[in-house]
């Protein structure tokens, strides 16, 4: 089943003057398979487990963010709650984690996961669109993205009110494939759309400035990059 991306033509939305073009996808059916396959199990097996880059590193990850206790975090395109987890541990019991996906059924496992590990009252699940994590202004100090800004299909619209949403001066940490033209696997060349260079570019144009790749207590990554942007007025 593909699933179309949603247009709305002539109702202007966040990131589009009301005089512009509508944001058209920037990589239609990239979701599809998310769609089609509605269940946890066999994305929980991609998702979590040891060779996956993220996987193996997802505590040094967590480290590295340096979250303060009771601050609220977006994790944005959360999948099967992997960092949402480690991140309600970091804040604590004062802080708040958003777990921000397009999936229903991701959001309800990531419940019955921060039930299970006793972090139901830090953890609320978003339903976000595919042009908005709908968020509410002004409601989050830090916004973390692990191998899901690919995922978005209107980055421009979608930016916008990740924008809105962060508290002036809050952070946004952005971890994707290094697409590198000429060099990466001919899977992640279809599959992901845009290289570091690119990405910065569409971050930079929506109010981000790059403070530069964090780096983790041991080891680096070699498939990602992993960067640390804060929010400009
Ligand atoms: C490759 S998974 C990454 C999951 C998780 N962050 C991790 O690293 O294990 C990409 C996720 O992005 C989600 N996604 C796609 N479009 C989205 C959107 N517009 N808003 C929020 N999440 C989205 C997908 O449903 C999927 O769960």
């Amino acid at each position: 089943m593909a699933h179309a991306p949603t247009e709305d033509a002539g109702v202007a939305r966040a990131g589009e003057a009301a005089d512009a073009t509508p944001e058209a996808s920037v990589h239609p059916g990239i979701n599809d398979s998310y769609f089609e396959q509605a269940t946890i199990r066999p994305w929980r097996r991609r998702f979590e487990r040891e060779g996956r880059e993220v996987f193996d590193h997802r505590h040094a990850i967590v480290e590295a963010l340096a979250l303060q206790p009771g601050v609220a975090v977006a994790d944005i395109g959360a999948g099967t709650g992997l960092f949402t987890m480690l991140l309600a541990k970091a804040v604590g019991p004062a802080g708040r984690v958003f777990a921000v996906d397009l999936m229903p059924h991701f959001l309800a496992h990531i419940r019955a996961q921060a039930a299970a590990q006793g972090v139901a009252e830090v953890v609320t699940t978003v339903q976000a669109t595919e042009r908005s994590p709908s968020l509410a202004a002004g409601s989050v100090d830090v916004v973390f993205t692990s191998d899901a800004y690919h995922h978005i299909e209107y980055p421009r619209a979608y930016l916008a009110e990740i924008h809105a949403a962060l508290r002036p001066g809050g952070l946004l940490y952005l971890i994707d494939y290094d697409r590198v033209e000429g060099e990466s696997a001919a899977w992640l060349l279809e599959h992901v759309r845009a290289g570091e260079r690119e990405v910065v570019g569409e971050l930079e144009a929506a109010g981000f400035a790059l403070e530069g790749p964090v780096a983790l207590r041991a080891g680096t990554l070699r498939e990602n990059y992993f960067l640390r942007f804060r929010r400009t007025p």
